[in-house]
């Protein structure tokens, strides 16, 4: 095997941007479809995957809120988030921060408390048979009403205890971040650290608004901040993590082809990038294929694939010491492969 091939699929790794939803394989769909007793516009798993060919973000929204309908018990989002660590475990992933998207959920009458007790329970088993560590972040749907994020909200002051930040995902344009200023202060308010999807779709202002309304830590994609040269500038002093998700970005046609995509050059004007999944199950591939995918496209070297796999320990929201501790034994493996 090639060795940065070996080295990528060898080194240890964190994801920071992962939509839990994203993970539902069209098997398990149809599995959970059968169980729950729930009608799918799909006859079979190859009807599902013939669904999975998107022209926007929209597109893909579409079809994965119709996806996430099979969702209903505790048990389908403990086996749905198990599978996905269960996987991460086989890719030498050793912390998560996963998205998850409540509002896709209760409104169809499935509680907060069901969909949250079937994760937690994924996460803490993870922890125990893998060692995986990881933090919820819970988005608000943009798509919707700043009055129903508040709704969430409530819901997830109940729970700090499991939720770690809150995020916003789903139809960017026409829904700036600025429309959400008031939940993310009580978020805030509330002890959540607080991220963003900013600069996917949307323009540079959005990330602006990201920084400057939300006050997030982490910017999710961040694309098109690079339009923008002063923003680009603020980034990179502030060092500002931003989780790009190279196969999202192909299959969504934000960057249809892999060769032009501007992680390197992210990564040449100093900011603080990482590889990640976004919606592995819709777009091909789990971190690992990100990684592969991204580095074969950029011919990336090795020491850009150290950069970006460190970046990820650096930019998660792992307590200190943890991670102190998985940046050390990042390094160490760093040192201890074999590169012939
Ligand atoms: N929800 C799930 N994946 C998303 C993405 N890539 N952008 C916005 N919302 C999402
Ligand atoms: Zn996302």
């Amino acid at each position: 095997m090639e060795t940065l091939v070996r080295f990528i699929k060898a080194m240890p790794k964190a994801e920071l941007h992962l939509h839990i939803e994203g993970t539902l394989e069209p098997e398990m769909m149809m599995e959970l479809a059968h169980r729950n007793h729930i009608q799918l516009p799909y006859v079979d798993v190859d009807e599902v995957r013939r669904a999975f060919a998107f022209g926007s973000l929209q597109d893909f929204l579409d079809v994965y809120y119709a996806g996430m309908s099979v969702l209903v018990t505790s048990r389908d989002f403990f086996d749905l988030a198990f599978a996905y660590l269960t996987k991460m475990h086989a890719q030498n992933v050793r912390h998560v921060e996963i998205f998850f998207d409540p509002q896709g959920h209760t409104a169809r009458g499935v509680s907060f408390d069901t969909v949250l007790s079937g994760l937690v329970d994924a996460l803490e088993r993870a922890e125990r048979d893998f060692g995986i560590t990881s933090k919820l972040i819970m988005c608000f749907l943009r798509h919707l009403p700043e009055e129903e994020a508040f709704d969430t909200l409530k819901h997830a002051c109940r729970c700090k205890d499991h939720i770690f930040a809150v995020g916003l995902d789903s139809s960017e344009k026409g829904h700036p971040p600025s429309k959400f200023s008031g939940v993310f202060r009580e978020a805030r308010e509330n002890g959540f650290i607080t991220v963003a999807h900013a600069g996917e779709e949307g323009p540079p202002a959005y990330v602006c608004e990201a920084l400057d309304d939300l006050q997030v830590q982490r910017i999710d994609h961040g694309n098109r901040a690079l339009e923008d040269e002063a923003l680009v500038r603020r980034l990179a002093r502030d060092q500002v993590p931003m989780t790009v998700c190279p196969l999202s970005n192909q299959r969504l046609q934000v960057c249809p082809d892999l060769t032009q995509h501007p992680l390197r050059r992210m990564l040449k004007a100093g900011l603080l990038v990482t590889v990640n999944s976004d919606d592995p199950s819709y777009f091909g591939g789990y971190l690992t294929d990100n990684f592969l995918a991204i580095q074969k496209a950029l011919a990336l070297e090795v020491s850009e694939i150290v950069t970006l796999g460190r970046n990820a320990f650096l930019s998660s929201f792992m307590p200190q010491p943890a991670k102190r501790k998985a940046l050390e034994a990042f390094d160490d493996f760093v040192d201890r492969f074999d590169f012939r």
